[in-house]
């Protein structure tokens, strides 16, 4: 795993071969039989955003939160992708806006997306206070374009396989139309985005949060003798 970070006009970390070998394939697994399973929803049934020209992207997707609810341990991806916490790849951060974000995020969310030919994101923000977006397509890559772009800084990401970025969700962020040989269609060959969706939902310190909790786990064991 090799994490950079960069600042732009605004901070971004860039994460390359975030999994290991063994971790991508049960990533795979699950996300194809997702996917063949017919599970991944158009724009229209997936909260899309939108404006004067329809909605602002063409792809397929799925909430995988909303999808295993209560039972998220059954999802390989949603166990593996706690990854990005447990090697504290945010709070390892010298920038002042993640190393602080990181103190108080306490929920995340994953969409897993899927592009083929001619499939795009136009500019939009997110309404998360930061996004991560893990990159995954078979090799050799058989699509063109597909690329990432933060259209207002000009900045464009090359798009790599097992790479992670994240960044501010109210930065404009742009995914440029998918070309894949229509030959290549329906064989999961195009380009795969898993993004997890950070936030603060508690706005506290989250290590004043679990201490908090036990103060008050022990306040109840007293008052209430359980
Ligand atoms: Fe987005």
């Amino acid at each position: 795993m090799d994490i950079r970070e960069y600042d732009h006009g605004f901070p971004f970390i860039i994460v390359d071969n975030l999994y290991e070998q063994e971790e991508l394939e049960e990533i795979w697994k699950e996300m194809q039989s997702l996917h063949d399973e017919g599970l991944f929803l158009d724009p229209v049934d997936s909260y899309s955003a939108w404006d004067e020209n329809g909605f602002l992207k063409n792809n397929k997707c799925i909430h995988l939160d909303e999808y295993f609810a209560k039972k998220r341990e059954k999802s390989t991806i949603l166990t593996k992708n706690r990854k990005i916490f447990t090697e504290n790849i945010i709070d390892t951060s010298k920038n002042w806006f993640f190393s602080n974000f990181i103190k108080t995020c306490d929920f995340d969310s994953t969409l897993l997306s899927y592009y083929e030919n001619q499939n795009y994101y136009r500019a939009h923000t997110d309404s998360s206070m930061v996004t991560g977006l893990c990159w995954f397509y078979q090799e050799p890559k058989r699509f063109e374009g597909g690329q990432f772009l933060f259209p207002d800084y000009k900045i464009d990401i090359e798009v790599a396989n097992n790479r992670m970025i994240f960044f501010p969700s109210f930065i404009k962020h742009q995914v440029i139309e998918v070309r894949l040989d229509p030959k290549y269609a329906g064989q999961n060959l195009g380009r795969w985005c898993m993004t997890q969706f950070l936030d603060s939902k508690s706005i506290a310190d989250t290590s004043m949060a679990q201490k908090r909790k036990e103060i008050e786990e022990d306040a109840k064991s007293i008052l209430f003798n359980r």
